[in-house]
């Protein structure tokens, strides 16, 4: 526990010391400022804090300066104290609806699934370097948004493993609409194929039209990055999310009788085209498991995480949650 321009900031809150957690000192503010500008009081404060410690632990959890104001305006204002911009969820993956002012639900899958931990668009060449999460509604049971280390993954993954990763790098596969899958409208934010066309161009996405109005698309992409800043090595990708053996066998034998491999709404290859081993991914599945740290949500509390080092899921929960997302500079590799 130390202080830092006179915050309280807990390098213990988990093991690994991830999160950390920060709050405001207890006992000097009126009623008026807990309940109102208690962030705005401290900006300068949480801001240094954010600096010192996001990149050595990955990840900071402020808890304690929200007062009344658990919202997605205060997600923005939030957000804003670290980011002039924050971007729009570009090429997303996953549902979500979106709140205005660079401010998103998380992923609106049914409250019976579990995600996978995952850095944000880690299955495609740019990504954000920063992700939040505002609680706005604390699940009573369950819910929590886990979080791993993607320095110690990358270390723990067998050398076998990563080597063959690294030098073949992954190709992701997605076939959109169909009613599996978001529709290309949804994923592309537009209903011109030609607008579509630009953005995969630019991006480096493969497609193909298919039937004329189905798309497919396919891309390779990293499986390990080198931090910007640290320059530590991390895992970086979403193998065992976008892989087919993410799917229960039993949904999975569902799937293929409807539609072909090939025509699958996800799926990812070595980046020369060749299976993963679905034995490779239960290893990979089995390190992230082993470094997941999960902490219960709170009203108010505000997630900061360094998206590079530090991965993120979710749990399944009961009963109401509401989290909400912003991201913020976008930044790439050449692959
Ligand atoms: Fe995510």
């Amino acid at each position: 526990m130390s202080s830092n321009a006179d915050l309280i900031i807990s390098t213990g809150f988990q093991q690994n010391g991830l999160p950390v957690l920060i709050t405001p000192p207890k006992g000097n503010e009126t009623a008026d400022q807990v309940n109102r500008k208690l962030w705005q009081i401290y900006s300068d404060s949480i801001r240094k804090a954010a600096a010192s410690h996001l990149s050595v632990s990955g990840g900071v959890l402020f808890r304690g300066f929200a007062g009344e104001q658990t919202q997605e305006k205060f997600c923005n204002e939030f957000a804003k104290l670290f980011a002039d911009h924050l971007l729009s969820y570009e090429f997303g993956s996953t549902p979500r609806t979106d709140l205005g002012d660079g401010v998103y639900t998380a992923t609106e899958y049914p409250s019976h699934q579990v995600i996978p931990l995952h850095n944000e668009q880690s299955y495609t060449l740019n990504w954000p370097l920063n992700i939040w999460f505002h609680c706005v509604v604390a699940p009573k049971d369950g819910g929590e948004t886990p979080i791993a280390d993607s320095r110690r993954i990358y270390n723990k993954i067998p050398i076998d493993v990563r080597q063959r990763f690294e030098s073949k790098k992954l190709t992701y596969v997605r076939n959109y609409g169909n009613g599996l899958d978001l529709s290309w409208e949804q994923v592309f934010n537009t209903d011109s194929k030609a607008e579509v066309e630009r953005y995969c161009r630019k991006h480096h996405i493969n497609f193909k039209w298919k039937d004329g109005a189905e798309l497919r698309t396919w891309q390779k992409c990293q499986a390990t990055a080198q931090h910007h800043t640290t320059k530590e090595w991390v895992w970086f990708n979403q193998a065992h999310l976008f892989h087919v053996s993410n799917i229960d066998l039993a949904t999975r034998e569902i799937l293929l009788d409807v539609v072909a491999v090939q025509d699958l709404p996800r799926n990812v290859y070595y980046g020369d085209g060749g299976e993963i081993e679905e034995s490779i991914l239960a290893e990979i599945r089995g390190v992230l498991e082993q470094e997941t740290v999960y902490f219960p949500w709170q009203q108010g509390d505000f997630l900061m995480l360094d998206n590079m080092l530090t991965a993120h899921g979710r749990s399944t929960f009961s009963g109401d949650r509401k989290i909400v997302v912003a991201m913020a500079n976008a930044y790439s590799q050449p692959l």
